[in-house]
């Protein structure tokens, strides 16, 4: 099968130009003006922007957290994504405490293995780090291309690792050329914080947000950079949040030391003014917490400083009846937000839409980086020759209003309810087929992949 895109508004990191793509089977074959070519399909993209799918390196599909599930399955998750132009998400394996990483993995690529619709890989969160989990990084890094180790600095008594486990991975993660990611935020004084909140009484889902003080997160995400910048391993902070760990990581760089950083799109957009003293403020129940204003205007800025390197959506949807279990304590309420299907149609209307980014930079925070950063370059997150025909069409001037009543997650609510936003995705290809057009989803359960991937590249 042959599709030929023409005359589009054709838009990477790098350039920005109106000519045609050729696909042949699942990848591109050429890219130019005019391609004299004849195709299977044609599909005329005049005034739309044609950029790669967008690669989501943070979401939580099916998995099991605080008593419960989040409520998209690989099927529903994937979908949604592609239907908002996310051709590629990256999950995340929870190893058990006490158990392997291999059987984590077992677990979960059986979860996902023939269900996803959209393209999926995994990264390996490792909740306990001795003597026999030591030779499977080696192992998940070889044989099963996975690349990317995730640590948790919070979550007391469920997930969290201390430095010791923290020193111990790097160095391991470092020989084998793999990278360290994170959730950088205080557990032990978090841990404190909740626990004198509800002895206090102090219950409603805003006394979440106070349990997670900025310094909660700028001291962490410094401790991490040191660690890191000690072992010598490749660091990643997800979810970075506000002005102090920025500014954690700002220090870092005056040693030359890089330190990624992926914020969401939920911290540039939403802030804490959402945790009223009523129960709806569960529905931002996330952690770190949504922040002040001040912080977004460092997180957009530290964009356009090149200090913030992906914009991901930490997508852990859970249903309302879901968020009830944590009616009468905070601390019950499972954490995450649905954000899959908006991330990209949101940063293009809030970001591009509104001058904060250029288009190219729309590219690089949604495809291009995390492509590079997690060795999926250039098989995803460009478009030239050989690479995956991953593909999106974008409606510039299309506007539409986000809604639970016509989003395709598996959530009851929407954290954007009633938002109207320019540009709209119109369709979108997953290895060169039609996975979505014009609001129809034209592929199956089963289509999407798991991609092994290389080790990291950086961003040069
Ligand atoms: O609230 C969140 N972020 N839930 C998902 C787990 C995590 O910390 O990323
Ligand atoms: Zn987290
Ligand atoms: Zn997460």
């Amino acid at each position: 099968m042959s599709v030929l895109i023409t005359n589009g508004r054709i838009i990477t990191a790098t350039d920005d130009f109106i000519g045609d793509i050729y696909i042949e089977g699942e990848k591109i074959v050429s890219i130019g003006k005019h391609l004299h070519v004849s195709a299977d399909k044609t599909i005329d993209a005049t005034g739309q922007l044609v950029m790669p799918g967008g690669i989501d390196p943070h979401v939580h599909l099916d998995m099991p957290f605080m008593g419960t599930f989040s409520s998209d399955s690989y099927e529903t998750g994937t979908r949604a994504a592609l239907f908002g132009g996310t051709t590629t998400v990256i999950d995340f394996i929870l190893q058990k405490q006490g158990h392997s990483l291999q059987e984590a993995f077992d677990e979960w690529n059986g979860r996902a293995n023939g269900t996803a619709v959209g393209d999926y890989s995994f990264h390996m969160a490792v909740t306990d780090f001795n003597d026999r989990t030591r030779p499977e990084i080696k192992t998940m890094v070889e044989d099963h291309g996975i690349t990317s180790f995730k640590t948790f600095m919070a979550y007391k008594g469920a997930l969290m690792i201390d430095d010791r486990q923290m020193t111990a991975l790097m160095q391991e993660v470092r020989r084998h050329g793999g990278l360290v990611t994170v959730h950088a935020t205080n557990g032990d004084m978090i841990d404190y914080l909740v626990a004198r909140h509800r002895s206090e009484g102090k219950l409603s889902p805003r006394y979440h947000y106070l349990s997670q003080p900025e310094v909660t997160e700028a001291e962490a995400s410094g401790r991490f950079a040191d660690i890191a910048h000690y072992t010598g391993c490749p660091g990643y902070i997800v979810h970075l949040t506000c002005e102090g760990a920025l500014n954690a990581v700002r220090n870092a760089t005056t040693r030359n030391q890089h330190v990624w950083v992926e914020t969401c799109i939920q911290y540039l957009l939403l802030d804490a003014s959402h945790y009223g003293e009523d129960f709806e403020g569960a529905k931002w129940v996330m952690s770190p917490p949504l922040r002040e204003k001040k912080d977004q205007v460092t997180l957009w800025a530290g964009i356009n400083q090149g200090l913030v390197n992906v914009v991901a959506t930490d997508h852990c949807p859970f249903r309302w009846e879901q968020k009830l279990m944590g009616k009468d304590d905070f601390s019950r309420i499972p954490n995450g937000h649905p954000a899959i299907e908006h991330r990209m149609e949101l940063l293009y209307s809030e970001g591009v839409r509104k001058g904060r980014i250029s288009l190219q930079k729309y590219v690089e925070l949604t495809s291009t980086n995390p492509a590079k950063i997690f060795g999926l370059f250039p098989r995803k997150g460009t478009l030239a020759p050989d690479s995956d025909a991953d593909i999106i069409l974008l409606d510039p001037n299309r506007q539409h209003t986000l809604s639970a009543a016509t989003h395709h997650m598996n959530v009851d609510y929407s954290a954007y309810e009633g938002w109207q936003l320019t540009g709209k995705v119109q369709t979108v290809l997953l290895r060169g087929q039609v996975a979505v057009d014009q609001g129809e989803c034209k592929i199956e359960k089963g289509y999407g992949r798991f991609i092994r991937r290389s080790r990291h590249t950086g961003l040069a």
